[in-house]
């Protein structure tokens, strides 16, 4: 394997992924394992399921980098926020955490973030120039600010305030399972909520990621917007994707 080969993590609320990624190429040198997020998701639980992960995951290979990415606000190796994880993260240094129970080396990031950067490198917005804002549609809503390819981390702009609700409570693809929206019901909140982040930041672009996004044409058609908007390419693997990619361009 070369140096453009690198280990990506991504820990979600229901699921823990990881594989093998090719950074030439951005494609999966090995199968995607994927095991259950440990109930209550409390650190040490997750960081022990990750080291199971992990020993399938690397078989054996212990000299490649390793990036894992997390749903909170990362700053300098911290857990700073938790919207839909345990309240143990916030403020704790959960970088130290996972190398201590991996022991390895890690790269640590906020999962949007990670996704972000994956469609930058290998995806949707792959040479995109200019201002490109990535919104993933999942449990909550995550986002990822670019411009010219460069990131601007841990913009949480799921929890942009309108209407005053934490506006991910109304837009996520979980409210729309929870109230059983249609989709032009859920396309009108989403309609609200890009509207203000097309105010917000003039994007060039907007990438839409979230498992749901395979679905893109059953509401993406229904959006009046004056910025571009398009799925994900890579959906479920851009974690993955990122969180490898941004271990390899901050090594150490
Ligand atoms: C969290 C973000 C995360 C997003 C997607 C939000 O609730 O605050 O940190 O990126 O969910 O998982």
């Amino acid at each position: 394997m070369s140096e453009t080969t690198a280990i990506g993590i991504d820990i979600g609320g229901t699921g823990i992924k990881g594989a093998v990624v090719d950074l030439a190429t951005g494609e999966l040198l090995s199968d995607r394992v994927k095991l259950a997020t440990p109930k209550g998701g409390r650190p040490k639980d997750i960081v022990e399921t990750t080291r199971k992960l992990l020993e399938t995951v690397s078989a054996g290979a212990t000299d490649l980098p390793i990036g894992v990415c997390f749903p909170a606000v990362v700053k300098n190796g911290h857990t700073m926020s938790a919207a839909n994880v345990s309240e143990d993260w916030i403020g704790l240094a959960a970088e130290d955490l996972f190398e201590k129970g991996l022991s390895r080396r890690i790269h640590f990031v906020n999962d949007a973030d990670a996704a972000g950067y994956a469609e930058s490198q290998f995806g949707a917005a792959k040479g995109e120039p200019g201002v490109v804002l990535l919104t993933t549609l999942g449990t909550g809503i995550g986002s990822a600010l670019l411009n010219d390819g460069v990131l601007v981390p841990n913009t949480e702009l799921g929890h942009l305030e309108i209407d005053g609700h934490d506006y991910e409570t109304k837009a996520a693809y979980s409210a729309k399972e929870r109230e059983d929206l249609s989709w032009e019901k859920w396309a009108r909140r989403l309609q609200k909520y890009y509207t203000t982040l097309e105010a917000l930041f003039s994007p060039d672009l907007f990438v839409v990621g979230g498992g749901v996004s395979k679905n893109h044409a059953d509401f993406l058609p229904l959006l009046d917007l004056r910025t571009r908007i398009v799925p994900a390419v890579h959906r479920n693997n851009a974690g993955i994707l990122g969180a490898a990619a941004l271990a390899v361009k901050f090594p150490g």
